[in-house]
């Protein structure tokens, strides 16, 4: 299935009562597989999980180790964008090229890439010295 219809789809089971804000994602993995995920929400707002988070969660569940490509998509007036956390999230698993794109219910869509999203990101070169 290709990305867009994936994240479509997915983030119709989204679980959103608080937030009434349902997100979807879908990855393309180094497997050439496609791993999908919603946000998951809790009563206790903070142990809520992003689609993004649950989306990486299934690609590595499955075995797979790299995203190739990414697909975020909700009801916004602007296309959605991945809140710090999940940007970090997404570039421990992706280089800094990789696209991802954006997405509204209504159609509109901003292609960017993980490096865009994240400059200047924290990684394990930064740890060099212990
Ligand atoms: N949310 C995501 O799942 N991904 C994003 O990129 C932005 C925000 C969710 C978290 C929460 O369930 C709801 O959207 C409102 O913040």
């Amino acid at each position: 299935m290709e990305l867009k219809e994936a994240a479509r789809a997915v983030r119709e089971n989204a679980y959103a009562p608080y937030s009434n804000f349902k997100v979807g994602a879908a990855l393309l993995a180094d497997d050439g597989r496609v791993y999908v995920g919603c946000n998951v929400e809790n009563v206790a707002y903070p142990e809520g999980t992003c689609a993004e988070a649950g989306a990486i969660a299934a690609m590595i569940a499955s075995g797979a180790h790299r995203i190739v490509e990414a697909y975020v998509i909700a009801d916004s007036p602007d296309p959605v964008p991945p809140c710090g956390g999940c940007r970090q999230k997404l570039s421990e698993f992706a280089a800094r090229d990789v696209a991802v794109t954006l997405a509204t219910t209504d159609g509109s869509e901003f292609k960017t890439t993980v490096g865009n999203l994240l400059p200047g990101a924290f990684d394990a070169g930064h740890m060099d010295r212990t």
